[in-house]
């Protein structure tokens, strides 16, 4: 397989991409030519989203519209066969604290054995985002709290059009 190293995947559910994804896609691009954000279609979050996958690709792309040096797709299945597909053998992800570690050295773990030639990097976000997720802006942003400082202002938006 020719394998291109000047491209990462950020793999990850984005519902909804935070400023703390989009500080790791800025910290990526230091680092690689080409960041590929790949929305997971099955995430484990789906019974409480807050966008449908297409929307968040949508979302992605709309954020990102005019830099071409990052993309957003939608797969479906295994990282790794995604990874083989597009000939991209590195993995991007952030973490943001000791407790994201296990869960992340786990899926680094096991996208290794599935696939051998596999590197998981990691990046840590900007001290100012090392609290949040996207998991706590959809519950504040429905229950009516201010997310203006975790989204940007595109996000914000779409998330008041959804309420
Ligand atoms: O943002 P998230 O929800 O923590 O992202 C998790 C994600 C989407 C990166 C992970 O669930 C994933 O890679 N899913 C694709 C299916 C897969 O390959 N699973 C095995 C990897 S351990």
């Amino acid at each position: 397989m020719t394998t291109n190293y000047s491209s990462v995947i950020y793999p990850g559910s984005f519902d909804p991409i935070t400023k703390g994804h989009e500080d790791v896609i800025k910290r990526s691009l230091n680092l690689f030519d080409k960041v590929i954000v790949a929305v997971a279609r099955n995430s484990t979050h789906a019974k409480d989203s807050l966008f449908s996958p297409y929307e968040r690709v949508e979302l992605i792309q709309e954020l990102f519209d005019g830099q071409e040096r990052v993309s957003a797709i939608l797969f479906d299945g295994l990282l790794v066969d995604l990874a083989k597909e597009l000939e991209t053998l590195v993995i991007v992800r952030g973490l943001r604290a000791v407790s994201d570690f296990e869960y992340e050295f786990q899926m680094a773990q096991m996208n290794r054995y599935l696939l051998n030639q596999i590197e998981t990097i990691f990046l840590a976000p900007d001290q100012q985002f090392s609290f949040l997720s996207s998991t706590l802006v959809r519950e504040v942003a429905a229950l009516g709290g201010d997310v203006s400082g975790f989204v940007s202002p595109l996000i914000l938006t779409k998330i008041s059009e959804k309420s």
